[in-house]
Parts: C-alpha cells; sequence; structure tokens
C-alpha cells in the first residue's frame, strides 16, 4: 500500500468511526480534494468499507481486511514474513513458495492466500481452501539440517499453531499425529511440509511449511464429505478473531520455536510440548498401513518424531508419517470425541 493511502487509512482509524473531512485529508496531507477521493477510491477497491457522505467527509466502517498490509502492520517478527508475499487467490501457497526457493528468495519468505484453487494436502489430497473462510501460508526455511531432522521440523509447526489458537481464543486443540489440529473431534487444522534435499550430502536444500487453518465455516459449510470430520475456529470455540491477526500471531509462535530457540537445539523442548499435545499417547489406536492394518498401543513420539507403538504381540514399532495413518477404535474419524 502507498504511503499516501497508509496516511489516509490510519487518519479515518484514529477518528475512530467518526466522519473526517475531505479538506482536512487534503490539507494535512498536502493533496488536491480530488486526489484525497482517488485515494479514498483505491482503498475502497482493497476492501475498506468507506463511507462517503455529502459535503461532511468519510468515515471508515469497521470490518476485517485480508491483505499483505493488514498483516504486515501486525508483525512482530525479525525474520519470518520478511519478506511475505499475498496473493487473494492463488492455486497453492505451497507451489509459490517452492517457486521463490527456487528462484533464490531468502530464509523466512512466507506465501499467504486468502484462497486456494489447488490447495495441496498430505498423500496427494485437496485440501480445501475457501475464499473468507480460512488462512492459507507457507512459510520457507532454510535452516541447515540433516534430512532426518526434518520430520521433527514439522512438529514444530504443529506446535505453534496449538500456541495461536490458544493466544486468540483460550482455547488449546490437540493434535493427531503427525500434524492435524482438532478441537471437539474436528480437524480444523492441516500442515503439509514439503522439502528439497542435496542428493550427495542428504542436506536440506528448503523446506516449505504449509499451514491451513480453517477459521469461520459453520459445519454446513464443508462439502458433505468432510461435514462429520472438519471444523472450524469459529465453529468449535465462537471466537472469530481477523485472519491478519492469525497470520502475524502463528508467524510469531513460529519464529519464536525456530528462530528463537535455534532449532534443531531445542528440539528436545519442541517434543516435549509437541507430546504434550498429543491426545492418544497410552490408548490402543488402529494402525493403517498400505499393506496391512492392526491394532496397537500408542506408546510416545521419538526423538526422530517417530510414533512409537506396541503391537499385540509385544513387538514396539517406529512409524514414519508417510506409510500409515491412525484411527481411534470406533471414531469414524480418528479425532477425539
Ligand atoms: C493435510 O491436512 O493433508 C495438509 C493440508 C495442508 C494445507 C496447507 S494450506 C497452505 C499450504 N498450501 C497448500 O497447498 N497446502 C498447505
Amino acid at each position: 500500500m502507498t504511503d499516501t493511502r497508509q496516511k489516509i487509512l490510519s487518519a479515518l482509524e484514529e477518528a475512530g468511526g467518526a466522519v473526517v473531512s475531505g479538506g482536512e485529508l487534503a490539507e494535512k496531507l498536502g493533496l488536491s480534494r480530488t486526489a484525497v477521493w482517488k485515494q479514498i477510491a483505491a482503498l475502497q477497491q482493497e476492501g475498506y468499507q468507506i463511507a462517503a457522505e455529502a459535503k461532511k467527509g468519510y468515515k471508515l466502517i469497521p470490518g476485517e481486511v485480508f491483505s499483505g498490509y493488514e498483516i504486515e502492520r501486525r508483525l512482530t517478527t525479525k525474520v519470518l514474513g520478511r519478506p511475505l508475499y499475498f496473493f487473494d487467490s492463488i492455486d497453492s501457497t505451497n507451489i509459490r513458495a517452492r517457486q521463490l526457493a527456487a528462484e533464490g528468495a531468502p530464509h523466512g519468505t512466507v506465501v499467504v492466500a486468502a484462497r486456494q484453487t489447488a490447495g495441496k494436502g498430505r498423500l496427494s489430497r485437496r485440501f480445501e481452501s475457501p475464499e473468507g473462510h480460512g488462512v492459507y501460508l507457507s512459510i520457507l526455511l532454510r535452516p541447515s539440517l540433516p534430512l532426518q531432522e526434518v520430520n521433527t521440523a514439522t512438529l514444530l509447526a504443529a506446535v505453534a499453531v496449538a500456541d495461536t489458537v490458544e493466544e486468540l481464543t483460550g482455547v488449546r486443540p490437540s493434535i493427531k499425529w503427525t500434524n492435524d489440529l482438532c478441537l471437539n473431534g474436528r480437524k480444523l487444522c492441516g500442515i503439509l511440509t514439503e522439502c528439497a534435499v542435496e542428493g550427495e550430502s542428504g542436506r536440506v536444500e528448503y523446506m516449505v511449511s504449509g499451514i491451513g487453518l480453517n477459521l469461520y465455516q459453520q459445519i454446513e459449510d464443508f462439502p458433505p464429505e468432510l461435514q462429520k470430520i472438519a471444523g472450524s475456529v469459529l465453529s468449535e470455540t465462537g471466537v472469530r478473531v481477523a485472519r491478519a491477526d492469525y497470520a502475524a500471531c502463528l508467524l510469531k509462535h513460529f519464529e519464536a520455536l525456530f528462530e528463537e530457540g535455534h532449532f534443531p537445539e531445542n528440539k528436545k523442548a519442541v517434543l516435549e510440548r509437541y507430546r504434550k499435545g498429543l491426545f492418544f499417547l497410552g490408548q490402543t489406536v488402529e494402525v493403517r498401513g498400505f499393506a496391512e492394518s492392526y491394532p496397537a498401543k500408542a506408546l510416545d513420539i521419538d526423538d526422530e518424531g517417530r510414533l512409537l507403538v506396541e503391537r499385540a504381540d509385544g513387538r514396539i514399532v517406529a512409524l514414519n508419517s508417510g506409510e500409515i495413518s491412525i484411527r481411534l477404535p470406533g471414531r469414524h474419524n480418528g479425532y477425539p470425541e
């Protein structure tokens, strides 16, 4: 947003909903009244509701605007979101972040969208990303990590999202291994981490942590096949907070864990927090693999982020997320009731 437009917006915000005359704005900014009017029209185009009252002036009507500017003005981070790319609509923020990575974009680059037309989920599934209902964002990281640490870095994202929802609503979602966040048995958030690895050294060239958070849907807004398993922060907590607040808060929590915590030096602490958030440790779960399904007791998460389960014959197995999914017996979706 241009400097002039920001100043007009600030003047209207400072007026707290009262009318500000076009003449006053023009004088304050050294512009003609026509130029002010053009800037007001541009702000309206950007989504701000500004009422023009004949012979009086302009007033800002409260309402949520989700834009790069609204996120950036809330950012408290040093690294994440600098730079930040915002799209009203895009195929997938993960795809765009990977393109940016290939073009040399720096560590901390963030891509946010108000809508995705081809949101990517795990295992080549689709992630529903409708306009006006959620935050879809991808964080490009260039950590100096061996490939085996990537798994735990993905768990860090789940802790950051749980911290965010808790800070903004007062309710902490639980984590379903590996990286779904849920409340009242409904999935609120999905995380997809993708990375590029250098063949020879096995070092991570970059990773993209993609986070999709359902915020405002009511259950009937979800496609019929998701209505039993999906939920939003609003449907499950009754709390509505602006999407720009979520995006900025999420980047703050992610940065606190990843940058300030110097991941992977703080890996133990991250894993500890992740374990605390998991809802099914100690319970019997159904492990569904490509080749077989079997009941097992969920024991723990190991230092590589794998789920340790005890099979009926007493064998302890470490499970990788790519290979299996977990169901709680008798539950339609595997999420806690
Ligand atoms: C899953 O639940 O299977 C993971 C869903 C991950 C969705 C997010 S939305 C932002 C980012 N861009 C994508 O295309 N996917 C991730």
